[in-house]
Parts: C-alpha cells; sequence; structure tokens
C-alpha cells in the first residue's frame, strides 16, 4: 500500500502539539502504510516512518519523533537526525540520506494528503 490517497484528512492542525508530531498507521500486514507528521508553526510536512538506516520505524513511544528540543526529527534506533523540512538525515549512520516525504496541505485546519 502507499499513501493514502489525495483528499484524505489526517486530522485538524490543532491536534498537533507545535512544535510536535504524530503518527498515523492504516492498513494491516502487507497493506500497512505508517507515515508521522511534523508540525512547525503552521505548517507541516509529513515523512515515511521509515528510517533510511534499517528501514525500522523512528519512535519508541507513541508521536516521539521530535528530539528534546524539538527542533529536529530523531530516529530512536541508533539516534540519526533528520531536517523537520526536508527529512535530510545531517547526522548519524544514514548521514546524506532522506525519509521519504508525503505531500499534504493544511485545508479548513485539516491536514490533509496532497497530489
Ligand atoms: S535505524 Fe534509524 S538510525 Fe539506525
Amino acid at each position: 500500500m502507499g499513501a493514502p490517497a489525495p483528499g484524505t484528512q489526517l486530522c485538524a492542525l490543532s491536534e498537533i502539539r507545535e512544535p510536535g508530531a504524530r503518527g498515523f498507521l492504516f492498513g494491516e500486514g502487507k497493506e500497512r502504510f505508517d507515515m508521522f507528521v511534523v508540525r512547525h508553526g503552521d505548517s507541516v510536512t509529513a515523512y515515511v516512518n521509515e528510517c533510511p538506516h534499517a528501514f525500522t520505524p523512528l519512535e519508541t513511544w507513541p508521536d516521539k519523533f521530535l528530539t528534546m528540543a524539538e527542533d529536529e526529527i530523531i530516529c530512536s534506533t541508533h539516534g540519526a537526525i533528520f531536517n523537520i523540512g526536508d527529512g535530510l538525515c545531517t547526522s548519524g549512520p544514514c548521514t546524506g540520506k532522506s525519509l521519504i516525504a508525503i505531500p499534504v496541505i493544511i485545508d479548513n485546519g485539516m491536514i490533509t494528503i496532497s497530489q
């Protein structure tokens, strides 16, 4: 399964702390699709929840995708650090690789999958 279809609403922007992040899981088994959204101010970015190092989900605890300072994304497995804005890994075992971005927009206050 790929990303949810364009137009799929994930949640209201106000349901994610600022700064903060939230995971979303669709389907099961082979159909499973795991993603997360990071809020930064009034905008958001979204990524497939799969670290480019060992291809595991990034978080250990629900919705804990950010560093202590909450200004970067962190993989809890081996500590890789990623930019919130573009998903580029800037530190750790997958430096130079990137998270897979998922296009999202905010439509009437709802975080929504876009084209
Ligand atoms: S799996 Fe993410 S840093 Fe190793």
